[in-house]
């Protein structure tokens, strides 16, 4: 049983390590097993975003807490060394987004929320850092996702 879960684990974190380009930038409380956003393919270095459009993401996890009563969503994305926050049009995570709340330890979430890629945004590549916060500001989730503008 103890060597199942073993490969159980290292098959989890390969799975996660080869669908592509998404990094875990310390997901504390919580663990992914799948990262989608918009259309992107697994095997794209970047994940492009077209201004003009709405960009979705969908996040598949559980949590490793026995109760999270709030769960926010956090953006940012890395411009010039530096990150700098993006607001989202939803931070609550408990709200329309997929997701029920009080979340469960173990249980399987998918969260899914869009946001706006606006016109006036530069053309240029960013690293997007993606949080589910939860009441205590722990990550649940983050994710890295590098993103090119265009
Ligand atoms: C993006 O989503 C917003 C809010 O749902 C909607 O009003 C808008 O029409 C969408 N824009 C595009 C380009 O799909």
């Amino acid at each position: 049983m103890k060597l199942f879960a073993f490969f159980f684990v290292i098959s989890t974190v390969l799975s996660i390590a080869y669908s592509a380009q998404y990094s875990n930038c310390g997901s504390d409380s919580g663990t992914f097993t799948k990262i989608s956003v918009s259309d992107c393919g697994e095997k794209e270095a970047r994940c492009v975003l077209k201004r003009g459009t709405n960009a979705t993401i969908t996040i598949e996890f559980t949590s490793n807490n026995d109760v999270e009563n709030e769960v926010m969503a956090v953006c940012h994305g890395k411009v010039g060394g530096m990150f700098v926050p993006f607001k989202l049009p939803n931070q609550n995570a408990c709200v329309e987004s997929g997701l029920e709340c009080p979340l469960e330890k173990g249980k399987a979430y998918k969260y899914e929320a869009s946001f706006p890629v606006l016109k006036i945004y530069p053309k240029l590549d960013v690293e997007v850092k993606y949080e589910l916060k939860n009441s205590k500001k722990v990550d649940i989730i983050c994710v890295l996702i590098p993103v090119k503008i265009v």
